[in-house]
């Protein structure tokens, strides 16, 4: 399938749940405002990766939460979830970053799933996708 619909009407705040999107997974989370809260601090210099990795956004965009999260409804991010180092599938709500931890090589992405510390070069990649009313997302 080229493209997949998720209805998140039934993920609760803090719960992320993981869909198969053109074989990989894909995590939408439903991030706490304390969750977005916190990954709205961080500044762009403390990013290892200061790209969006949004693809529905410019190549050059910044790797800000707004920038990361689903436009106009920030408590959601959309992350494909297949870590940038080898490809290993990260843990949700893991990590000492607040957002997923892979157990491969220790990589941790924060709560807007960037790259904080460990081998991963690269942000958990946003993959295409829209939301289609309040509660169905189209990804791809
Ligand atoms: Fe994730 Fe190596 S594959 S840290």
């Amino acid at each position: 399938l080229a493209s997949t619909e998720v209805d998140v009407s039934q993920i609760a705040e803090g719960q992320a749940v993981t869909v198969k999107w053109r074989g990989k997974p894909v995590f939408v989370w439903n991030r706490t405002k304390a969750q977005v809260e916190e990954a709205k601090k961080v500044e762009l210099a403390q990013l290892p990766d200061k790209s969006a990795r949004n693809e529905n956004l410019p190549s050059d965009a910044p790797a800000t939460d707004v920038n990361r999260a689903a436009k106009d409804k920030e408590n959601w991010l959309i992350v494909v979830g297949v870590c940038t180092h080898l490809g290993c599938v990260p843990i949700s709500n893991s990590g000492d970053f607040g957002g997923f931890l892979c157990p491969c090589h220790g990589s941790h992405y924060d709560s807007a799933g960037r790259i904080r510390r460990g081998p991963a070069p690269e942000n958990l990649h946003v993959p295409p996708y829209a939301f289609e009313g309040d509660t169905k997302i189209k990804i791809g």
